[in-house]
């Protein structure tokens, strides 16, 4: 059995600055959308890829039309996206194929994150499978002391690390359970960073999977060269 992935890449980059989203910048020929596509394409349990685009996005067209022929060797569908991250990724769901049922897992994974290890794959899908009903995300455990700010930013208070992590992205859950998951964030105007957090919203515990610190999310210009980098060393 194979999964499918909703990819949120709706957003405008507000944070990057730039006229270009930043899933498009060019990193070694290749957007970042395109890094990121390949990376979950070239994965054998991946079974295809709803991408959900902001209405009108004038640079999709390029990326998914290599000189006449198909640019993809699995099937790669697209969604509009909505004015939040639930709405972006409820659309993706919604445009999944017709055999993709209620029960059956699908990961929802960022545009921005374009370094995604096979290996990372495989340790979610595995212990997610064997969790379906928990559902779970790639993370890691926190390594900085973290501060709490206060006035005029002073401390306020030293947080215990110990039991905080990261999230990451891919997460995975049950396709059903998700949905309304995000129908009921919607609904309620809740905002969440995260789908976990819309499960945990409705009560669920999903899994932290432990994974790899590379898998960068792309959000400054720095994150760029730090992938550029890592692209290189791959090499
Ligand atoms: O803004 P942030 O970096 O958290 O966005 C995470 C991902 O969600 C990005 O890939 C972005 O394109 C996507 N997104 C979306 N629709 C929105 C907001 C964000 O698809 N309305």
């Amino acid at each position: 059995e194979r999964h499918w992935c909703v990819v949120p890449a709706a957003g405008t980059g507000q944070r990057f600055g730039g006229v270009v989203p930043k899933q498009y910048l060019q990193v070694a020929g290749r957007t970042i959308l395109r890094h990121t596509l390949d990376a979950l394409l070239g994965h054998p349990l991946i079974a295809g890829v709803v991408v959900v685009l902001a209405a009108g996005d004038p640079h999709w067209p390029d990326e998914a039309d290599a000189h006449g022929k198909p640019a993809f060797d699995k099937p790669v569908l697209t969604a509009i996206g909505g004015d939040s991250r639930a709405a972006s990724v409820l659309s993706g769901l919604e445009r999944l194929p017709a055999d993709v049922g209620d029960a059956d897992l699908v990961l929802v994974h960022d545009a921005a994150r374009p370094n995604l290890a096979l290996s990372d794959l495989d340790a979610l899908i595995a212990a997610v499978r064997a969790n379906p009903q928990q559902g779970g995300i790639l993370g890691a455990p926190v390594r900085d002391t973290l501060k709490r700010a206060g006035e005029k930013r002073s401390i306020a208070a030293t947080e215990a690390r110990e039991q905080l992590w990261r999230a990451f992205t891919p997460q995975m859950f049950a396709r059903g359970a998700l949905s309304s998951a995000l129908r009921s964030v919607r609904s309620k105007g809740e905002a969440i960073t995260d789908e976990a957090m819309a499960m945990e919203l409705q009560g669920a515990h999903p899994l932290l999977v432990e994974g790899r610190e590379d898998n960068l999310k792309i959000t400054t210009p720095a994150d760029l060269v730090h992938f550029e980098f890592l692209l290189g060393r791959r090499a």
